[in-house]
């Protein structure tokens, strides 16, 4: 079973998923108001794709775009069994690299001219086998060029630049399931100049000064500690759906492309700044988005750009994060465990600050909010054995001996007065069944930005609204 040959950690979110649709397999078998009882045995990992419950839909006002876990049966990425999923280990690494570099962004912002793409060259960095973008782990399938080639991008709300490895793969591309785009067999593709204001504004979307080759304007975009992407900046057509396709959209042509991407042709940017997708289609879609992340690699979700948000959403107003225009700031105000608000000063959120991405993986908590929140969590689970740490995550249970557990509702409270409700989903991260941990970690220092992950966001359909300046939340968004 291939399950357990590479992805204990995969089987396990099967173990904690649970969906209306599939209630008949016994996975969840209550639920109250505090803690939801889920069935240990009989479940076997899946490792066929289920489809959607409900068809995608695209019509004048929006796009919609399956969304799949990069390295599970519903991906295409997943048929090329020589490009290895990272373990469970090597996701929280790279998610820890990855939230080390948005910390560092923030709390010192690069000036201008400090770094340029000449420090991002194979020479100075090297390429780390199983590197991936922090560890961004959702994919979806877009159309770029004329004539137009499928090309299937990490989607990250946590980046600006939409780029993808580019022939003639000048310095290095990695090994990607798709063919690599190939500029030169595109009849919609054009270089921007280095004298543009496009090209300067790459500054501040990239931390990362633009450089010029034969007066093309250069980008460089860095991920975590060893992932990053330099090439052209060029503008194409950018295909989302058969029927919305938008021209001139400007991306990176990547030259030099390191880090196991995981098989995917590169990312496409959903930040906040001019130049991420979002920002680009703004005239269509008016920096509306929205999407859903399935409970397991087994299962769909969707981007959608543009539409409605579902009636039961619960909306927070979006804050900037003075140091950056990227990221979707988000006020939190607190968190409760088994239907307890725990007792966390409001300062303690205030201070840190906080953003939602979809490229982090687990939620990352001021460190007193942190330890308030294990404290609960232990004593509400207190009877199960605590097992050894994985890596970043200190509280880890042995379920081995358990054919049904309970585990306390987790909440999260936002400036507008909501209480948004975690999945069960998107509580745990396991390595296997005997090492299942709580999917939260500790900042080291207080005055850094609360990261809510993409675990926890599992199955909410969380829609972005750019323009009114909100998000909102709505449960059961997918399964
Ligand atoms: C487009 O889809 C939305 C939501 O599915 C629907 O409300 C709207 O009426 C549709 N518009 C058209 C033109 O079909
Ligand atoms: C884009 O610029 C690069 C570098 O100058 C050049 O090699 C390439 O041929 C140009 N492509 C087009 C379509 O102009």
């Amino acid at each position: 079973m291939k399950c357990f040959l590479y992805a204990h950690f995969i089987c396990l979110w099967l173990l904690f998923s649970l969906e209306k649709s599939y209630g008949f397999e016994g996975r969840k078998i209550a639920e109250n108001h505090h803690s939801h009882t889920i069935e240990l045995s009989s479940l076997l990992p899946s490792t066929s794709c289920k489809s959607p419950t409900k068809a995608l839909s695209s019509n004048d006002t929006k796009a919609s775009l399956k969304v799949v876990h990069k390295h599970g049966p519903c991906s295409k990425l997943n048929q090329d069994k020589t490009i290895a999923a990272p373990t469970p280990t090597e996701i929280l690494l790279q998610d820890q690299s990855r939230v080390k570099s948005i910390h560092s962004r923030l709390s010192n912002p690069k000036t201008s001219g400090e770094n340029d793409v000449k420090v991002i060259d194979a020479t100075t960095i090297p390429a780390k086998d199983g590197s991936v973008v922090g560890s961004g782990s959702y994919i979806v399938t877009v159309g770029l060029g004329t004539p137009q080639k499928e090309l299937s991008l990490i989607f990250d709300t946590g980046s600006d630049i939409t780029w993808t490895q580019c022939q003639p793969c000048a310095t290095i591309c990695y090994k990607q399931m798709e063919q690599i785009f190939d500029p030169s067999q595109s009849t919609s593709y054009t270089n921007i100049s280095c004298s543009s204001s496009i090209c300067s504004s790459l500054t501040s979307a990239t931390g990362i000064t633009p450089g010029c080759a034969s007066s093309t304007c250069v980008y460089g975009i860095q991920y975590g500690d060893s992932s990053f992407s330099v090439g052209f900046f060029g503008a194409e057509k950018l295909t989302l759906t058969p029927t919305e396709a938008f021209n001139n959209i400007y991306f990176g042509c990547g030259q030099n492309n390191q880090g196991l991407f995981g098989g995917s042709a590169g990312i496409l940017g959903l930040g906040r700044h001019k130049l991420s997708v979002v920002s680009q289609t703004a005239q269509k879609y008016n920096k509306i988005f929205s999407y859903c992340l399935p409970s397991s690699s087994s299962s769909t979700g969707f981007l959608t750009f543009g539409g409605s948000a579902s009636k039961n959403s619960k909306f927070t107003p979006l804050s900037t994060i003075s140091a950056s225009s990227s990221f979707y700031g988000l006020d939190f105000t607190g968190i409760s465990v088994g239907g307890t608000k725990l007792a966390i000063s409001a300062s303690v959120f205030s201070t840190a600050g906080a953003i939602i991405d979809s490229g982090t993986t687990i939620t990352w908590l001021p460190p007193a909010a942190y330890s308030e929140l294990r404290a609960s969590f232990r004593n509400l689970m207190s009877n199960y054995p605590l097992t050894s740490a994985l890596g970043t995550l200190d509280t880890c249970y042995d379920f081995s001996s358990y054919s049904t557990i309970s585990v306390p509702k987790i909440g999260f409270f936002f400036s507008s007065g909501i209480e948004v409700d975690i999945d069960v989903s998107g509580v745990f991260f396991a390595s296997s069944i005997s090492q299942v941990c709580l999917a939260f970690a500790g900042n080291s220092d207080a005055a850094d930005l609360l990261i809510f992950g993409n675990v926890q966001q599992k199955t909410l359909e969380v829609f972005y609204d750019g323009s009114a300046g909100k998000v909102g939340f709505a449960p059961g968004g997918c399964s």
